[in-house]
Parts: C-alpha cells; structure tokens; sequence
C-alpha cells in the first residue's frame, strides 16, 4: 500500500460522509464507509447484515470483532494501494489497535487523523434534516443541501428516505455511545501525533477549504 491514508473521526452527523466524498473526488483517495458497507450488507441480506441491523438500528456499535474482520478484508483489496479515507473506523480503542497493527504489517502508517469537532446544537440540526438515497448513497439536507426537487435524488431519480437511526431518541443514544466508546481515541492519536482538528460547524464550502488546506500541509 502506498499514497495517502486517512481517518476521519467526529461525532454522528459531523459531516464525515459528506466530506469524505468530496476529498474523494478532489484528491483521488478512495473512500471507505463503515456505516455504508453495513447499510449495503443490511440492504442485501448477508449474514453479517443481519448480526449487524439490531445495533445499527437502535444506536450501538456493532461488535468490534465484525467490524474489524470486515474492514480487515476491505483493506486487502488492491484498490486500497492508491491510499484511502476512512469514515466511520476506527470507532473504539480496540479498533484503533487493530488498524495499527493491520497498517504496521503493510508497513503503511495512518498519514493523518482528522477530527471533525463539531457542537451538540449542529449535530442534531444536521441529523434531523438528513434526507438518503436508499439506492446511490448521497446525503441531502433539507435545508443545507436540499435536492432539486423534494424527496427525490438528483442523481438517480429514488424516493430519498429519513434514515431509522436518525430518529431523535436513537440520535441521543448515538451521540451518548460517541462520547463513551469514540471520544477516546482523541487522546489516542494525539499521544502518536497523527492527529488534527477541524472545526466541523462550519459549512460544506469553508470546511472543505480547511480539509483542503490540512491535506496540503502533509
Ligand atoms: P455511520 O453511517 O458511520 O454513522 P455516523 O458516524 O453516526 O455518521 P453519520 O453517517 O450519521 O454522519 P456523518 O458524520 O457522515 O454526517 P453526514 O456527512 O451524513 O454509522 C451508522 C451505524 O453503523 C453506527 O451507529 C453503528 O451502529 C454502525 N457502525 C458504523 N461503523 C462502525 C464501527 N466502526 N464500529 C461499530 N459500529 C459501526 O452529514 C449529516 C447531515 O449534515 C447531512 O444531511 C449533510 O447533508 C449535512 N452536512 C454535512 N456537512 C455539512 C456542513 N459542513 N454544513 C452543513 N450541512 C452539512
């Protein structure tokens, strides 16, 4: 593996999907979605769709084991060579440690952690207005980002749905499970110096311009 490798960490709603895309396209690096490869697994019925639908629908991290197996194989995919944004991983300790030690083996350390510190009152704002494509996986807002026309993609014509885990109750237990189980690896990175802040209340244009300019300094 060689190019550059990317976390991105933050609170539910932070924008790290929506930034995650764009830093895609911009930048060429390949994007990889934890939230999404289990939405799809749900979506097609696998077995580990169905370990996972429970934890996702109700705000919990799906089991640590599932998901480090499943990034495990994603990472051992030829396309990762080119470098790759990580949205969604690690999301726990335990996780983190198991990234280390798949990145030591390449001998392809992490290039930067970028931590979207995003307030409360956003967080909620963004996760109650987020409308999704079932079909082609892009995020609208009502009001940030809304599609040219109401309830439907622009880019692929579907019916654009509230997703289950953005009911306000379920909205809190996430944002409870962040600070309890992701927060953490703040201190984490910081100890190994990979990571930077971004203020992730600014909108798409301004914060895409700080990513931009973080990436650049690398
Ligand atoms: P996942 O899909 O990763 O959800 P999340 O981390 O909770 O993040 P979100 O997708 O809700 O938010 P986001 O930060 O990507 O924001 P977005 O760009 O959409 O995970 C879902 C579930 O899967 C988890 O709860 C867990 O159960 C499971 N899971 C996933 N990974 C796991 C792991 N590693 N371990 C265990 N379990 C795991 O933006 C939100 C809204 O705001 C959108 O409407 C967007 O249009 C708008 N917006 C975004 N940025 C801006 C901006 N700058 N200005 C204005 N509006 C904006």
């Amino acid at each position: 593996m060689t190019g550059l490798r990317i976390v991105l960490l933050g609170p539910p709603g932070a924008g790290k999907g929506t930034h995650a895309k764009v830093l895609s396209r911009t930048h060429g690096i390949l994007h990889i979605s934890t939230g999404d490869i289990l939405r799809s697994q749900i979506q097609a019925g696998t077995e580990l769709g169905k370990r996972a639908k429970s934890f996702i629908d109700s705000g919990k991290l799906v089991p640590d084991d599932l998901v480090v197996e499943m990034i495990q194989d994603r990472l051992n995919r030829p396309d990762v060579q080119k470098g790759f944004i990580l949205d969604g991983f690690p999301r726990t300790v335990e996780q983190a440690k198991a990234l280390e030690a798949m990145l030591e083996a390449s001998k392809t350390p992490l290039g930067v952690v970028l931590e979207f510190a995003t307030s409360e009152a956003v967080i909620v704002n963004r996760l109650s207005g987020r409308r999704a494509c079932p079909k082609c996986g892009t995020n609208y807002h009502i009001r940030n980002i809304p599609p040219k026309q109401e309830g439907i993609c622009d880019l692929c014509g579907s019916a654009l749905i509230q997703r289950k885990d953005d009911k306000p109750e379920t909205i809190r237990e996430r944002l409870k499970v962040y600070h309890e189980q992701t927060a953490p690896l703040i201190k984490f990175y910081k100890k190994r110096k990979t990571l930077r802040a971004v203020n992730g209340d600014l909108e798409i244009e301004p914060l895409q311009a700080e990513l931009a300019k973080q990436l650049q300094t690398l």
